[in-house]
């Protein structure tokens, strides 16, 4: 009885090698796999019919049923391997085979509009000499309202609906913080853009997010005047939206500037004719800007008969929106990303 199954499994064994070594292809070859060494394989068989053996001769059956099978299963694998080299070789030499075409596309990330555009802006200053700063978005008061000439009793304080924290600190409503905090950190002259995430406990609609980017450019100098802001600006709007665009300047009341401006863009949404993004006037407010208040500049530990300056509060979304026509500012932190993937590069 033990004779006969070792012959049985010796035999098995030899069949199987001689299958295996001549299998054509990688699916004969996994056919063969599941006839000897499957759940209802020859070798499974085999592994049973042990079960009628004496108990005294199982253990000698059992360590030929285990030679064997480890025997196929390197056959298997090595025959595996060889017809894998074979197919590969064919492919080399197949004339239709061509290494240079493209392979299937895969997913791409896109950087979102409001990184593209910090970026540029970003390269625009660096060109132009200014420190890029960093500056948080958890604020004291003292740098988001008082430093900046807005005292407690200011009505300028409900020009921006703040989110206070239960601590006393508060999320900035502006970039303008880093100003006076920029003061203190560099000795004049210099000058820096900071840009940032700002927060303002708004109504969100087509035109408003309580989350918004800003960039504020900072320039402290001897004799700053109205002309050289105005012709800096007009230097950074062009280089941004790489085109020509129509702007008109208005008086802006900003505390933290005499005197203060507001410099709008026509429409790009509309060409001026009037859309939701404009509230229907033809012009969106972009870049509010003006020079340095003295208060403001005895904050950051200047002497304003010594040093001026001139500031500039940039919104991203309202300029990205107009770079790229985008008519609903909720587009922009929908994390939609069939709205982000419109923003691929190359
Ligand atoms: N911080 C102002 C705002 O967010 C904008 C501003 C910046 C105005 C710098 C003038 C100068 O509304």
């Amino acid at each position: 009885m033990l004779e006969q199954l070792v012959q049985q499994l010796d035999e098995l064994g030899q069949r199987a090698d001689d299958a295996v070594t001549t299998a054509g292809d990688e699916d004969a070859l996994r056919k063969l796999e599941i006839r000897f060494l499957g759940k209802k394989g020859a070798v499974t068989a085999a592994m049973k019919a042990m079960g009628k053996l004496a108990p005294g001769d199982r253990p000698v059956a059992g360590k030929k049923a285990n030679e064997v099978r480890n025997l196929i299963t390197t056959a298997i694998d090595s025959r595996r391997s060889s017809l894998e080299a074979d197919r590969i070789q064919r492919l080399c030499v197949d004339p239709h085979f061509d290494a240079t075409l493209p392979t299937p596309r895969r997913g791409v990330g896109a950087l979102h509009p409001v990184t593209l555009i910090t970026q540029h802006i970003e390269d625009v200053f660096r060109a132009m000499g200014f420190h890029l700063l960093d500056y948080p978005e958890v604020e004291t008061e003292f740098f988001n309202f008082d430093g900046l000439n807005i005292p407690a009793s200011h009505p300028a304080r409900d020009m921006q609906d703040t989110f206070w924290l239960s601590n006393g600190l508060l999320l900035r409503t502006h970039t303008s913080p880093g100003q006076v905090r920029a003061m203190r950190e560099y000795d004049a002259p210099f000058r820096a853009i900071f840009p940032g995430k700002v927060y303002r406990f708004e109504e969100v609609d087509a035109s408003h997010e309580h989350t918004f980017h800003q960039v504020e450019g900072l320039m402290i100098e001897r004799d700053i005047s109205v002309a050289n802001l105005i012709d800096s600006m007009k230097i950074l709007l062009s280089e941004i939206l790489e085109r020509e665009a129509t702007i008109r300047l208005r008086p802006g009341y900003f505390p933290f500037v005499e005197p203060g401006f507001e410099l709008d863009i026509q429409c790009q949404v509309c060409g001026g004719k009037g859309c939701a993004v404009c509230k229907r006037s033809g012009w969106v407010e972009l870049l509010p800007c003006g020079l340095v208040h003295p208060n403001v500049l005895r904050h950051g530990g200047l002497d304003p008969d010594e040093w001026s300056g001139w500031a500039f509060g940039l919104g991203l979304s309202r300029l990205v929106m107009m770079k790229y026509q985008i008519e609903d500012i909720r587009h922009l932190l929908s994390g939609d990303l069939r709205f982000i993937s419109q923003f691929r590069q190359g």
